[in-house]
């Protein structure tokens, strides 16, 4: 269907089409087999109206933008107080994959890197069917408004490379701050990151951060608004790793991005925004995904301040 934000879309991508800088991640095979080409831009209003061009039903994992609604989810099963016991909200200044351990509580410094969502992850409902990777895919599912699955191939490859994520679960379980096996943990946080997506369902999971909690196209309410005020915050700190200041300085929306190549966007009460493009640049967020992001603000007037 064709209307006027559909067209501006357009026009974003359109303008995005001969940007070829950065790479895609090859840590592991199914990312560095991906398309470098690809491009997908998404929309989807606090009203539930959703807009979006370009490769927009193309199935990517979802890396990193899990972490977000892992977060939520840990804050719905467990509740604010045995959250923050475990992981802080501050932003590391770090690389992803960093320890980055606060002095004297030496939890991870926030839910966004991998030492956070780590200790996040094994703090979710192990009891429901299918256990934490059950839970997760259960309230993943409930955001996007359809069943979503694991990539078992990714999840392999994942695995194969989880030296680091693996160290990091055995630092944290020496403070007590995971109690789960380490590799039992790693293997659901790999999982987590293997759950595939469209941009479109992640424009959705966006906007029902952005509504407080309310899935706008199912009309369910997936989480207390207070826990989605609360992710918000923690992407907005802590979203965009070591870019996170200037990303606050030129966009101004809390975000999220992933080594696929997505990049979530979520503004209180407006929208939840998805790109998809897998070339990244040295901080591993999506080089045309930040490009369009600045557009979309500045032109939409979408930055917080
Ligand atoms: O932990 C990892 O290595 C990945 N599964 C997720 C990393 C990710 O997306 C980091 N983001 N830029």
């Amino acid at each position: 269907m064709r209307t006027p934000v559909r067209d501006y879309l357009l026009e974003v991508t359109d303008g995005l089409v001969d940007v070829r800088d950065g790479g895609v991640a090859d840590y592991i095979p199914a990312l560095a087999a991906a398309d470098p080409d690809r491009l997908a831009l998404a929309v989807t209003t606090v009203g539930g109206r959703s807009y979006s061009v370009g490769d927009d039903d193309l199935e990517f994992s979802v890396q990193s933008i899990s972490k977000p609604f892992a977060y939520a989810a840990a804050l719905l099963d467990r509740g604010t107080e045995a959250v923050d016991a475990v992981v802080g909200v501050e932003p590391s200044g770090e690389a992803f994959d960093e320890l980055s351990l606060e002095r004297g509580t030496h939890r991870p410094r926030n839910p966004m890197i991998n030492a956070g969502a780590i200790a996040v992850h094994g703090l979710l409902d192990a009891s429901a069917p299918g256990g934490r990777v059950g839970r997760v895919l259960d309230v993943f599912s409930a955001l996007a408004g359809r069943r979503l699955v694991v990539d078992d191939e990714v999840h392999a490859g994942e695995m194969a490379t989880a030296d680091r994520n693996l160290a990091l679960a055995h630092m944290l379980r020496t403070y007590g701050l995971v109690t789960a096996g380490a590799h039992d943990v790693v293997d659901g946080y790999t999982r987590q990151c293997s759950v595939l997506v469209t941009a479109r369902d992640v424009a959705v999971m966006g906007a029902t951060l952005a509504s407080g909690g309310v899935q706008p196209v199912t009309g369910e309410r997936v989480l207390p608004a207070a826990v989605a005020r609360r992710t918000l915050s923690v992407m907005l700190a802590a979203g965009m790793y070591d870019a996170a200041g200037s990303w606050i300085t030129h966009v101004g929306i809390p975000a999220k991005s992933g080594v696929s190549g997505g990049l979530l966007g979520a503004l209180p009460g407006q929208a939840g925004i998805c790109s998809f493009s897998p070339r990244l640049d040295g901080q591993g967020n999506s080089v045309r995904g930040v490009l369009a992001f600045r557009r979309l603000s500045a032109d939409m007037g979408m930055h917080l301040m």
